[in-house]
């Protein structure tokens, strides 16, 4: 099968290519590089030995997407593409409901019309809101807690009316619990731009020495340790739930949402802990007051991938903290070459 990844280029995306190359697919990227790097395509292409067809261009541009689509016959999309940032999502809300909700819209409109109607999209947990875990694809979607949130919540909602409004469209949900780790190569891994919001980005830069401090935000959450538990999930097993994804969808129509975690919750300092100890290291790291607006638990009901997908997360919590410190010590820049600082 052939399959277009928009925002191909990115962490998850690049991630996904991996595999599905592995699985004997043939993968077209759209990217517009704003987030990511065709370094990370170039690598891609190291670590598999196959070719990825690649375009630069805006999924929010219809006349991009028939570029792509007049010239790449392909079975379905996988939708990465989009602005991920929650704390600029705050504070920048129309750029993100317009590029986050444009895109889809256009994409959606131009498969139509090229008559591929099959879509897998890049949901979030973050959808659930602050409900009891563990989350249920089933459970009443709650109030989001900003507009990065929203805007994937919205995606949802497109995506499902579409299927109402032409029940040949096949849509695969995936909402994504919290991935780390990289490629076990270290060839490919996440590569933020700016300071790190996420825990084990900046945890990886600080081990580099490059951010003097970790802080560790509350203690005071009623969970065993005081610190919030999350459900991290390697982003090669993230990546092979893609795999699976496009296979149910190109087998059935209507639509289907997933989550992708791996059921388990660790809290912050269970993965500080880790992280020192299979790498064998001492991180600087202070504790200090809660970051406004997170969660104190949220983990995945990982159930329903296995029923109906056949897919669970395989790799250990170990394994995600000695993949995440491989990439950042084989990549200090990231995909950025001395040359260009
Ligand atoms: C995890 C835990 C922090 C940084 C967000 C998005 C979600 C998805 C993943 C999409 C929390 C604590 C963090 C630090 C810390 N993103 N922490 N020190 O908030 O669960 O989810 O990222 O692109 O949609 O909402 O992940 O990694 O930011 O935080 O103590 O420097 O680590 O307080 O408890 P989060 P995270």
């Amino acid at each position: 099968m052939r399959f277009l990844l928009t925002g191909g280029a990115g962490c998850i995306g690049s991630h996904a290519g991996v595999a599905l190359l592995n699985a004997g697919h043939e993968v077209v990227v759209l990217d517009n590089y704003i987030n990511s790097s065709p370094e990370a395509l170039r690598r891609v292409e190291k670590i598999t030995g196959k070719h990825v067809t690649v375009y630069e261009g805006d999924c929010c541009n219809e006349a991009d997407l028939d570029r792509v689509l007049d010239n790449e016959p392909v079975d379905a999309a996988v939708h990465f593409a989009g602005l991920k940032a929650v704390g600029e999502s705050v504070r920048i809300p129309l750029d993100y409901y317009r590029n986050n909700l444009d895109s889809t819209i256009a994409l959606c409109k131009r498969l139509a019309a090229h008559g591929i109607k099959r879509i897998v999209f890049s949901s979030s947990a973050t959808v659930y809101g602050d409900q009891q875990p563990p989350m249920r694809e089933d459970m009443p979607l709650g109030v989001c807690s900003c507009p990065y949130a929203w805007t994937k919540w919205m995606n949802e909602q497109i995506l499902r009316d579409a299927v109402v409004a032409d029940p040949e469209w096949s849509v695969v949900l995936l909402r994504y619990f919290n991935p780390v780790g990289a490629h076990e190569s270290g060839l490919i891994g996440e590569d933020p731009s700016g300071i790190p919001n996420n825990l084990m980005p900046f945890i990886c830069q600080t081990a580099a020495g490059m951010r003097e401090k970790l802080f560790l935000f509350g203690n005071d959450y009623p969970t065993p340790d005081g610190t919030c538990i999350r459900d991290y999930i390697h982003v090669m097993d993230l990546a092979e739930g893609h795999v699976k994804a496009l296979e149910y969808a190109i087998e059935h129509t209507g639509v289907e949402t997933f989550n992708l975690g791996t059921g388990e919750g660790y809290s912050v300092y269970q993965v500080v802990n880790t992280f020192e100890t299979v790498n064998n290291l001492q991180l600087n790291k202070e504790t200090v007051a809660r970051r406004p607006g997170d969660l104190p638990v949220s983990y995945a009901d990982a159930a329903k991938a296995q029923r109906v997908l056949g897919w669970h997360a395989r790799r250990s919590l170990e394994d995600m903290c000695r993949d995440a410190w491989h990439w950042q010590k084989l990549n200090p820049r990231g995909y950025r070459q001395e040359e260009d600082l």
